[in-house]
């Protein structure tokens, strides 16, 4: 007999502008297994990095609004941009109509409480889509959690196609990935970490690595996300009740599944499904 707590238990919602939110999901996956989880990717509408603040912020909150018609009960926005753009919105003006007692969170924060762990020279260098770069969320959050780092941020706007397009460990990428390592290092020299600060980065980090001199470190976020979300259903019962524990993880996308799937499996290393959805 299942009784009603069980019924309404329903997995966390990971929701990114297309694949880069399956770096995220990966960590998340790895630290807390047990946990069910629904990952949508706006394939259809991705990229949203040189997307207007209105519009990110409209397209996020479509993705927000079918994760509760799921019935999630916590959703992450595995992605910097809607984060940058979309969250503080979300949290303040929708939740209170839609349902209090729903949760999003986002990823810059996890990522910022993270980055003075690492650097010596407290010089800070942070690539991201052009949406997130012109919020300066991190030059923000940064300042507020550790004022003493100096911030210099690099927009990529080609780096989400090379990803979304198959293209990222292509012999054409390595000419954008140089262009904005080569920009940031000469807006500040003494930068010795980097921050990724899109979740589909992490997707060319052997190229990015190749071009980076080797005394700077590269964060990527998704470690820092899990173990944030970890620490996060540990400080709420009352969110992690409601989290459904089977480990069973559903795809979603709003284009063709064939084409999710594809690269979708090569970027997790497994073979998995995935059902076409409209969200707006
Ligand atoms: N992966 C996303 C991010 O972290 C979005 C990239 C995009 O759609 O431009 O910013």
């Amino acid at each position: 007999m299942i009784n009603d707590t069980e019924k309404q238990k329903s997995p966390i919602g990971i929701f990114d502008s297309g694949y880069g939110g399956l770096t995220v999901l990966s960590e998340i996956k790895s630290l807390l297994p047990q946990y069910d989880y629904i990952y949508l990717g706006d394939n259809a509408r991705a990229p949203y990095g040189n997307r207007s603040f209105e519009i990110v912020y409209e397209f996020t909150k479509d993705a927000v609004k079918w994760f509760f018609e799921q019935n999630c009960h916590l959703v992450i926005l595995a992605c910097n941009t809607a984060s940058a753009k979309a969250l503080r919105n979300i949290q303040q003006i929708d939740l209170p109509q839609i349902d209090s007692s729903k949760r999003v969170l986002g990823v810059i924060r996890p990522t910022v409480e993270s980055v003075a762990d690492f650097t010596k020279t407290g010089h800070v260098g942070v690539f991201g889509t052009s949406g997130t770069v012109k919020s300066q969320s991190y030059e923000i959050e940064i300042a507020k959690l550790h004022p003493h780092l100096k911030v210099s941020s690099e927009a990529c706007p080609m780096w989400v196609p090379l990803v979304e397009n198959n293209e990222f460990d292509k012999p054409g990428a390595d000419y954008f990935v140089k262009q904005h390592i080569d920009n940031l290092l000469k807006k500040d020299d003494q930068i010795d970490t980097i921050i990724l600060g899109c979740t589909h980065y992490p997707l060319l980090i052997s190229k990015i690595e190749q071009f980076l001199p080797k005394s700077i470190q590269v964060i990527s976020q998704g470690k820092y996300v899990a173990e944030s979300l970890k620490d996060y259903l540990h400080r709420h019962p009352e969110i992690e009740i409601k989290c459904s524990k089977n480990s069973v993880v559903k795809y979603f996308t709003t284009d063709f599944p064939e084409k999710f799937v594809d690269l979708a499996s090569l970027f997790l290393k497994k073979n998995i499904e995935a059902q076409k959805i409209n969200i707006d």
